[in-house]
């Protein structure tokens, strides 16, 4: 049997500007993870099995397109393998499916580095990463390679698309709030509507875009030298901007007013929008206030989690 696991995230900054260009800062989120465990199967089946979500399939029965024989079909190419032998693949999973928290590339991740090692093998973090894209680009359509880039390295990183990975120094780890309007939202839908205003108006797009990038490289300089207090300000901002190309909803707001009244330095939408999490910035001791304001404003699920530790 063989066994890897792999956490959720959270972007800071600069979510949908990044498939734009422009940087973002997201960050492992350790307290929900995935776990996948592979055992060999004697009846010659490949099979995949969540209860999380209903899903029991057979690999020799499912359309091309799915995302499991995409992962086992790069880590055969990976490995140079002829074929695998017959599994159980199991996936366990306490992060909410799409909401913004990076369960699909946790999934995938996690599903590569359990059927590497059930071949005897490990594959190096470059190719983990690699192969998970190819999945988030099923799930996603035009991913900018954050998710899968922050959850195969588990570290809190700075992203560019197609720019090398930089994992972020946080000299002074910071205390954030996750909140869950429950609401699920695929991220390809966001995605795509943003993508067709963005064609009708590609200055105005283009001009929110520098903003937002701005805000991630201030975000970068002010974590990297140990100040994250002003960062606030700048999740704010942030998610002024998001609410403008209309990714928020009456549930983001909602909730991102929730925390901002409860003391929350700053606040904002992260991932696709329109439904999944929010996050703010707290400290160690405000953070359960803001937890059980967001909590009374709605919220189906909160975190506090430290970023950088
Ligand atoms: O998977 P989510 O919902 O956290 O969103 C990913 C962030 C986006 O910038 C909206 C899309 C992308 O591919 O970067």
């Amino acid at each position: 049997m063989s066994q890897a696991s792999a956490p959720g995230k959270i972007i800071l900054f600069g979510e949908h500007a990044v498939v734009y260009g422009r940087p973002a800062i997201a960050a492992p989120v350790t307290d929900v993870r995935t776990t996948v465990t592979v055992e060999p199967a004697a009846n010659g089946v490949q099979r995949i099995i969540s209860r999380k979500i209903d899903l029991d399939v057979r690999l020799d029965e499912i359309l091309p397109g799915f995302w499991g024989a995409e992962v086992l079909n790069g880590v055969r190419n990976a490995l140079d393998l002829e074929a695998f032998p017959p599994f159980k693949m199991t996936i366990d999973s306490s992060i909410p499916v799409a909401s913004g928290m990076g369960s699909g590339a946790a999934v995938a991740v996690a599903a590569i580095r359990a059927l590497a090692r059930f071949a005897g093998k490990a594959l190096a973090d470059e190719t983990v990463n690699r192969i998970a894209f190819e999945t988030e680009k099923l799930h996603h359509g035009t991913p900018s390679g954050i998710d899968n880039t922050v959850v195969t390295f588990a570290r809190p990183v700075y992203f560019v698309q197609e720019q090398p990975i930089e994992i972020l120094k946080v000299p002074a780890p910071f205390t954030v709030v996750i909140a869950d309007t429950g609401i699920p939202s695929p991220t390809a839908l966001s995605v795509g509507d943003l993508r067709r205003a963005w064609t009708h108006d590609r200055a105005r797009y283009e001009e929110i875009f520098d903003h937002i990038g701005a805000l991630a490289r201030e975000a970068r300089a002010a974590i990297e030298s140990g100040h994250p207090d002003s960062l606030g300000r700048l999740m704010d901002e942030n998610h002024r901007w998001l609410y403008e190309v209309g990714v928020s909803s009456p549930e983001l707001d909602t909730l991102v007013n929730a925390a901002r009244s409860a003391g929350a330095a700053g606040a904002k939408l992260s991932g696709g929008g329109r439904g999944g999490n929010i996050v703010a910035l707290a400290t160690p001791d405000s953070a359960p206030r803001i937890a059980a304001a967001l909590s009374a404003a709605g919220a189906t699920a909160t975190i506090i989690t430290s970023i950088g530790d």
